[in-house]
């Protein structure tokens, strides 16, 4: 019999684990061959309610769960995990300013980052979706050395997916016809969705989409903008589709890419073919062979549109890197 994939989830008691347990367990993301155990991270204050969450998880009778357990230990809640998905934070309260926000979170994923060296398991890949993920996951990472720098993705996939949706409601295609949509930078306003490189129906999206004034006047602020217009609409943060995207993300990295498409996380931007500054965790079009290892996508030109805005959102990770640089640790 096949031993279970192991799954640790931070922040599980939240909106987004919510959105999230439910689906790993019923085999979605791992295959239907591939038992998986839960293994939850929370603060001792959400441990009550996240026994709710765990008494409906039994209730669902998953075939493939074979076990959950809830920590609020970092090093126990990631022992031996194959991967880690890292959504507990703490979320930004009125008058916080985006350094506030980064440095309220950081201290979580200095502690997470060494609990992950100290106890995940060697193969261990982890995705940050707490915000700001990309700094978080710079964190976490630099205090994880025997964690290969290929290991870290922060999430930039709800992104690429509203890109994604943006182009076939405008193109009035199915989102499947969309094809490599790369969302490039910080998961922040300054993302540069790029649509110079999107495929519709194996066509370039700029032919098919004639109203050019439209990609830079209204696809990249609507991008950029959709998680408030969520917010202002719902009342709460993008739960669903966040939880969504994570799981999106976890599928791309571990099969193979199709020829005509590719997918876009946060990675460590060391030896990147674009000249965006090392040291960062920046997103990036990726691809895999293997459901292992990824490549960036080489060899994409780049208008001078394109290239501002890249560096745009490498100056404010910069930044950002500047405002935890005490927090950071050796492997960066
Ligand atoms: P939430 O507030 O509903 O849940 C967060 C959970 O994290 C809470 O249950 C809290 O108790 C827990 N938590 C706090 N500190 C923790 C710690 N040290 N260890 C373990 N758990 C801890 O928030 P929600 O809506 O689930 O969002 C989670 C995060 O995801 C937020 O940071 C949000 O900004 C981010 N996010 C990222 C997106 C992306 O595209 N990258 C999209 C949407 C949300």
């Amino acid at each position: 019999s096949v031993s279970p994939i192991k799954v640790a989830i931070t922040g599980a008691a939240g909106q987004i684990g919510y959105a999230m347990l439910f689906r790993i367990a019923s085999g979605e993301v791992f295959g239907p061959n591939q038992p998986v155990a839960l293994s939850l991270l929370e603060i001792p204050a959400a441990l009550p309610s996240l026994q709710g969450t765990l008494m409906e998880l039994e209730d669902c009778a998953f075939p493939l769960l074979a076990e959950v357990h809830a920590y609020d230990d970092a090093e126990a809640a990631f022992a031996g995990a194959n991967w880690v998905i890292l959504v507990g934070g703490m979320p930004r309260k009125d008058g916080m300013s985006r350094a506030d926000l980064i440095r309220a979170n950081g201290p979580i994923f200095t502690t997470q980052g060494k609990a992950l060296n100290a106890a995940a398991a060697a193969d261990v890949r982890v995705l940050v979706v707490a915000n700001p993920c990309n700094t978080n996951c710079l964190i976490a990472k630099s205090h994880a050395p025997t964690i290969p720098s290929d290991r870290w993705f922060a999430m930039t996939r709800l992104d690429q997916n509203r890109a994604i949706a943006q182009l076939a409601r405008k193109a009035g295609v199915g989102v499947g016809q969309v094809k490599k949509v790369a969302v490039w930078g910080n998961h922040s306003d300054t993302q540069y969705p790029d649509y110079g490189h999107a495929v519709i129906n194996g066509q370039p999206a700029t032919s098919v989409i004639t109203d050019h004034d439209w990609f830079l006047n209204d696809f990249v602020p609507t991008v950029a903008k959709r998680g408030g217009a969520v917010i202002k609409a719902r009342g709460a943060s993008s739960a669903a589709s966040a939880a969504n995207a994570a799981l999106d993300t976890i599928k791309s990295c571990i099969t193979p890419t199709p020829a005509d498409d590719w997918f876009s996380a946060g990675v460590f931007s060391n030896g990147n073919p674009y000249g965006i500054p090392e040291g960062l965790i920046y997103s990036m079009p990726l691809t895999t062979a293997d459901g292992r290892t990824w490549n960036v996508v080489p060899g994409l030109e780049l208008d001078g549109e394109a290239r501002r805005r890249i560096e745009v959102s490498a100056q404010e990770l910069l930044s950002e890197r500047d405002t935890v640089h005490d927090l950071l640790g050796p492997a960066i």
